[in-house]
């Protein structure tokens, strides 16, 4: 018999995406961040555009040397890989939620392989020394990076209570009436 709800486990997986930023040293496999980057590939952008690069760096030191850019992408330093996402540039407005569609499905198919991630947001501050660390041309923009690797035990148990980490869908939602 088929199944009459298969997109059931991905709307699971969805709902379990959070961020985890402890690592454990183990590399992501090639075939787990290829599987990933064909999730990345396949998002939707305004007119189609895919108006992206996307940097997979591995390497310690260029890892920790990213950290240290910013002041809030530590996680970055501890991770097994990073996939740094640059934008064109070319028309900021798409492009801003253009990267927002593509991180978040970085994430939802890291989480769905096992993996743990985060998001980094590399400040403005922060972007032309990434930006040179990475031989990002002249004109495009990084931001957003998400780190990734498998979580250590005490990051692999549930961060919050179930539930508990989200505004309730009550105080969200309104669904309008109409007489
Ligand atoms: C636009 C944006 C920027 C973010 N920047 C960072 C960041 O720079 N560093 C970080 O550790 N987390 C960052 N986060 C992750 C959020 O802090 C996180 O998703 C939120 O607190 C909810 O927690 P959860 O993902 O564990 O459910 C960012 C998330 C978004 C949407």
């Amino acid at each position: 018999m088929t199944d009459p709800e298969p997109g059931r486990p991905l709307l699971r997986t969805m709902r379990r995406v959070r961020s985890v930023r402890s690592f454990r040293p183990d590399p992501v496999p090639d075939a787990l961040l290829t599987e990933i980057l064909e999730v990345a590939r396949w998002t939707g952008s305004g007119s189609n555009r895919q108006p992206w690069t996307f940097i997979v760096v591995r390497e310690p030191a260029t890892l920790g040397a990213i950290a240290a850019a910013s002041p809030n992408v530590g996680h970055v330093a501890g991770a097994a890989a990073a996939i740094v996402i640059v934008m064109d540039g070319g028309m900021p407005e798409i492009e801003t939620f253009d990267e927002g569609r593509v991180t978040e499905r970085i994430l939802v198919a890291a989480t769905a392989l096992g993996l743990a991630s985060a998001i980094g947001w590399i400040m403005s501050g922060g972007a032309a020394a990434v930006g040179a660390l990475l031989g990002v041309p002249e004109g495009r923009r990084v931001r957003t990076l998400v780190s990734l690797g498998y979580p250590t035990e005490e990051a692999s148990r549930p961060k919050s209570a179930p539930g508990a980490a989200r505004r309730p869908l009550a105080e969200m939602v309104r669904f309008e009436r109409f007489s």
